[in-house]
């Protein structure tokens, strides 16, 4: 997974922020979907490597997240912003585990419950878990 993802770090677009970021996602069956970020000169249109990861795994047929490694050239390491946190969830659970990531290798781990804690979940919309 960090080489995938390191690999299509290199795809990022990011003319604005200079900041490259690779994601993969490793499904439920094993298979392995990436995601870079996408700028836009319309700042708020842009995406981050994690959600390009999720949609990637989603038109692959997959729905469910096994884990996540999320790497970056950063000091401390990046972890997922807010947005990207509760699309990670819509597809894991408490457990799934979020790796972090410098050029050199995993630095962090996270449970995505911590890195989320007190989510807005299915059970808000009375739907149970
Ligand atoms: N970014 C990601 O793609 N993932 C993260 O986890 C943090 C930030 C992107 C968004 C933007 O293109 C750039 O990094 C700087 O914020």
């Amino acid at each position: 997974m960090f080489d995938a993802a390191k690999k299509i770090r290199h795809r990022a677009y990011a003319p604005y922020s200079g900041f490259q970021v690779g994601v993969a996602i490793r499904a439920a069956d094993g298979s392995i979907y990436c995601g870079c970020n996408v700028e836009n000169v319309s700042y708020p249109e842009g995406c981050c490597a994690e959600a390009g990861a999720v949609s990637a795994m989603v038109a692959g047929g997959q729905a469910k997240i096994a884990e996540v490694l999320v790497v970056a050239d950063a000091d401390p390491v990046v972890t997922p912003c807010g947005g990207c946190r509760q699309k990670m969830a819509e597809f894991g659970d408490a457990e799934t585990k979020v790796y972090l990531a410098d050029l050199d290798g995993v630095r962090a781990e996270w449970r995505l419950a911590d890195l989320l804690p007190a989510m807005f979940g299915q059970d808000h919309l009375g739907r149970g878990a």
